[in-house]
């Protein structure tokens, strides 16, 4: 792919946690990543903390900075450790390069507030801002979304093991990617993205391994995109 093609990068890469055939940590994908995205991009990296400890090092060494991580909270637990607590989150990280304030980032909202006027106390002089503020919300108005977003996973109906669910990747992907703008899968399985990706109207393009996960992406593609419910 040349170099400086993408506004961002949606990456979900195998974290070596499970014993699953394709399991196993990709050397070199950071890298490559790099490469094919623009000079001022992001990249969420979905992953455990075990597995995204080990990445921080190496975005830094592309350029890219931690802005922020999201949680996925769902609905029951994937693996069973009887001594831990029973785990239902996942992580995704967003790295960006070059300015934030050059980097597209478009807040989301869910339509759940409630009414209320928050004033903002002054803050003490000391901080360098002295000004108060406040504002108002409706019912049902505007909420800007939490970094917990809770959705349900695929169990049951996934055509891949770890296929993300299109509510928890479409407000993530809105959020990055400019309208009409295009992101890189290194990772595709399922298609999820690229599922999302048409509905919002983006250029995308998935990489995947194993050829009867792409079969299984490009026959779910070429079905209709199953519509899916706003966050
Ligand atoms: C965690 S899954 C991605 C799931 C995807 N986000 C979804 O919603 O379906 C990781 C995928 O990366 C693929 N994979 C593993 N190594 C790869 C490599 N070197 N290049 C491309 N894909 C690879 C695996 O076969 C697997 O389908």
């Amino acid at each position: 792919m040349p170099e400086g093609s993408f506004d961002a990068c949606m990456a979900d890469p195998p974290y070596g946690d499970t014993s699953l055939d394709w399991d196993n940590p990709v050397k070199g994908w950071i890298p490559a990543v790099a490469r094919v995205l623009k000079p001022v991009a992001s990249i969420w990296v979905f992953g455990s903390i075990r597995f995204l400890a080990k990445t921080f090092a190496e975005m830094e060494e592309h350029g890219f900075r931690y802005s922020q991580d999201i949680v996925w909270k769902k609905q029951n637990g994937t693996g069973f450790h009887a001594d831990r607590f029973r785990r239902v989150h996942e992580h995704a990280v967003l790295f960006y390069r070059g300015a934030w304030g050059d980097v597209y980032h478009q807040p989301q909202y869910t339509r759940d507030a409630i009414a209320r006027t928050v004033r903002r106390k002054s803050r003490p002089t000391h901080t360098g801002h002295i000004e108060a503020g406040h504002y108002v919300s409706e019912d049902g108005g505007p909420r800007l979304m939490t970094s917990v977003l809770e959705v349900r996973n695929e169990h049951g109906r996934a055509i891949h093991p770890t296929q993300k669910p299109l509510e928890l990747l479409a407000p993530l992907i809105r959020y990055s990617v400019p309208p009409g703008g295009s992101f890189v899968v290194p990772f595709g399985g399922s298609g999820s993205d690229l599922v999302v990706a048409r509905a919002e109207g983006l250029d995308a393009v998935a990489c995947e391994l194993v050829p009867g996960h792409a079969q299984r992406a490009a026959q779910r593609l070429a079905a209709d995109a199953p519509l899916f419910a706003e966050v």
